[in-house]
């Protein structure tokens, strides 16, 4: 890859934080859509991902989300959400303080050296107590300007729509300085599966996040243990696009089967080629659940 090939991209936001602390209400005011108005139990069952435009210093920039779910089950997802993401919203529901997913989520996105800005939420209620947060997370080396460490924190009201403004402005400025965002946009894509199911009507359906190069219509992509052609791609707003450059979210339909959340995709010569590749893929997996079964058993004959 030649340096001059390489442009840049917009950051990949992924909003953590504990279950109910407002991180989908949050991408929900954001991008001021109900993504989170229909979901049952008010639990989000998957994790989502779109891109928004937003003025910065009279530019428009371009900003990627990815929704993590709070429930405990998803915990690995959460492990993988880390790995896509260039920049970490961490939620803290200012009545409710630091949880234990707070710190599960600090600690992922620590790991993973992605820098964090801290959305204080809620802070409309009463029993708010925004000073508290901060208090509480310089315990994690997450410690605020305004206390003389260098994590930008932002008190917000998802609800109220308060300071969404300013929590986008921190997410650039953390971007901006700590990171030097590109890829390579004149290539074959590569990416990840952010959440996929299957559609009565479409068949296979699944979000994808491509990190590098530009996905087309028409191209052979293997994804997961999946294979296919891109029949169609739609945006956020369920718009039919043609192509998808670096950082770009998009739903892509034309898969033979429903790939899992955190699976990467490449596109592949043709059609052939990305069976082939997906049919190994399928008999690497094989194996290595093979020899899982295989340890566990002679465990058993020793014990
Ligand atoms: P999981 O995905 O289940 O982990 O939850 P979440 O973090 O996505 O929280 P969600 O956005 O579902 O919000 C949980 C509840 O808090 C909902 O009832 C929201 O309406 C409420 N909520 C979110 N943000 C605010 C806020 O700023 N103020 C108040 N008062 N309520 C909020
Ligand atoms: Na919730
Ligand atoms: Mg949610």
């Amino acid at each position: 890859e030649d340096a001059e090939d390489r442009v840049p991209r917009p950051p990949v936001v992924t909003v953590m934080g504990h279950v109910d602390h407002g991180k989908t209400r949050l991408l929900d005011t954001i991008r001021k859509a109900k993504v989170g108005a229909g979901e049952a139990g008010g639990i989000t069952q998957h994790i989502g991902a779109y891109q928004v435009e937003v003025e910065h210093e009279d530019q428009p920039r371009a900003l990627t989300f990815i929704d993590t779910p709070g429930h405990e089950a998803f915990t690995a997802m959460r492990a993988r959400g880390a790995d896509v993401t260039d920049i970490a919203i961490l939620v803290v529901a200012a009545d409710d303080g630091v949880m234990p997913q707070t710190i599960e989520a600090l600690n992922h996105a620590q790991a993973a050296n992605v820098p964090i800005v801290v959305a204080v939420n809620k802070i409309d209620k009463p029993d708010a107590n925004p000073e508290k947060i901060r208090q509480q997370l310089t315990e994690y080396n997450l410690i605020a300007e305004e206390y003389g460490g260098e994590t930008m924190f932002v008190d917000v009201s998802a609800r109220e729509n308060v300071n969404i403004d300013a929590l986008l402005e921190a997410v650039l400025l953390t971007a901006d300085a700590a990171l030097e965002l590109s890829a390579v946009e004149d290539k074959d894509a590569r990416g990840v599966s952010i959440e996929a199911n299957l559609d009565k009507g479409r068949g296979p359906v699944a979000t994808v996040l491509v990190q590098q190069g530009t996905l087309h219509v028409g191209d052979a992509i293997v994804c997961g243990t999946g294979h296919g052609r891109v029949r169609a791609m739609l945006d956020e707003n369920g718009e039919t696009v043609t192509e998808a450059g670096p950082s770009r979210p998009v739903q892509v339909l034309g898969l033979t089967s429903v790939p899992g959340a955190g699976d990467s995709f490449l596109v592949a010569q043709d059609e052939r080629t990305a069976r082939q590749i997906a049919e190994k893929r399928e008999a690497a997996k094989r194996a290595a659940s093979l020899s899982k079964v295989r340890k566990r058993i002679s465990l058993e004959d020793i014990n």
